[in-house]
């Protein structure tokens, strides 16, 4: 992998030509995995998103992929890192395409009203510290239509530039751009960039929202991100609150 000029990301990589998921074959092979490994995969026929939820992952089309990362760092900071991993691949997409990409609090990555890359990250250890994290990352890079009940939320970058995108040229750019950020977050507690990335681009401060937990959903606004990763919306009572990732989901009116 000559043109990949990470210090130390992605040196193990693990490319897999069909796969469940990459997150479930990295959990399943968690001892062969050292911190800082990638698992690719060509096409998963089980990809998942947040809730359980199915992703789609067609084959040879898109970039499906699992980083494993030891931070040592404290359990809540986990939402800090999807944070992290969404700065990254929007620097990315735009370097490589230049296209308008916004970021949807806490885990996607949208172009107009579409779908274009789904994050999701899986914390294990104990209560307290991050023993393994997996950065499950997904982005419809070549697919030339969606069909069914995805093809209203979905795109992809072919589709949006009329014309293919390389997959390696993206991906070297997003793994320059996640060391990065990741060696400037866990190496120097610096993450004002990630914050300054998330922040600029995000599709939901200063809007009309639902906070939706459940079959419950209230209506606020989203006012900030927090320095942690979390957002600080304020309801219709003038009451605010902090929400993390892993709880809730959230829509714009
Ligand atoms: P949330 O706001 O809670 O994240 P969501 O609707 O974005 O909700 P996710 O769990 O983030 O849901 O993502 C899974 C959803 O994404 C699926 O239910 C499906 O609608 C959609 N989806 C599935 N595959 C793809 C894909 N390849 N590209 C874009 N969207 C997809
Ligand atoms: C979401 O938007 O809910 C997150 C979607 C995450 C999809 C990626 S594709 C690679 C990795 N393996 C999975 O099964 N899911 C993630």
């Amino acid at each position: 992998k000559s043109v990949l000029k990470t210090r130390w990301l992605a040196h193990q990589l693990v490319h897999l030509e069909s796969v469940d998921s990459t997150n479930i074959w990295a959990k399943k092979h968690h001892h062969e995995l050292q911190h800082g490994a990638l698992v690719l995969a060509e096409e998963q026929t089980g990809g998942r998103g947040r809730l359980g939820r199915s992703w789609e992952s067609s084959k040879g089309e898109g970039i499906w992929m699992t980083l494993v990362l030891e931070p040592g760092l404290p359990m809540h900071d986990a939402g800090k890192m999807t944070q992290l991993a969404a700065a990254a691949m929007h620097q990315a997409i735009v370097g490589v395409t230049g296209l308008p990409v916004k970021i949807k609090w806490p885990n996607d990555l949208l172009v107009g009203d579409h779908k274009i890359c789904g994050i999701l990250t899986e914390a294990s250890g104990e209560l307290t510290r991050i023993e393994r994290l997996l950065v499950g990352i997904g982005v419809n890079v070549n697919q030339q239509a969606f069909s069914g009940e995805i093809a209203a939320v979905a795109t992809s970058l072919r589709i949006m530039m009329e014309q293919p995108v390389s997959r390696v040229a993206l991906l070297m750019l997003f793994l320059e751009i996640f060391e990065k950020c990741y060696d400037d977050y866990v190496l120097h507690q610096s993450y004002g960039a990630v914050l300054r990335v998330v922040r600029e681009h995000s599709m939901l401060l200063n809007q009309p929202i639902d906070v939706i937990r459940g079959d419950q959903r209230v209506a606020a606004r989203a006012v900030s991100i927090h320095e942690d990763g979390r957002l600080e919306v304020v309801y219709e009572d003038g009451q605010s609150e902090l929400l993390a990732g892993g709880e809730v989901s959230v829509r714009r009116k």
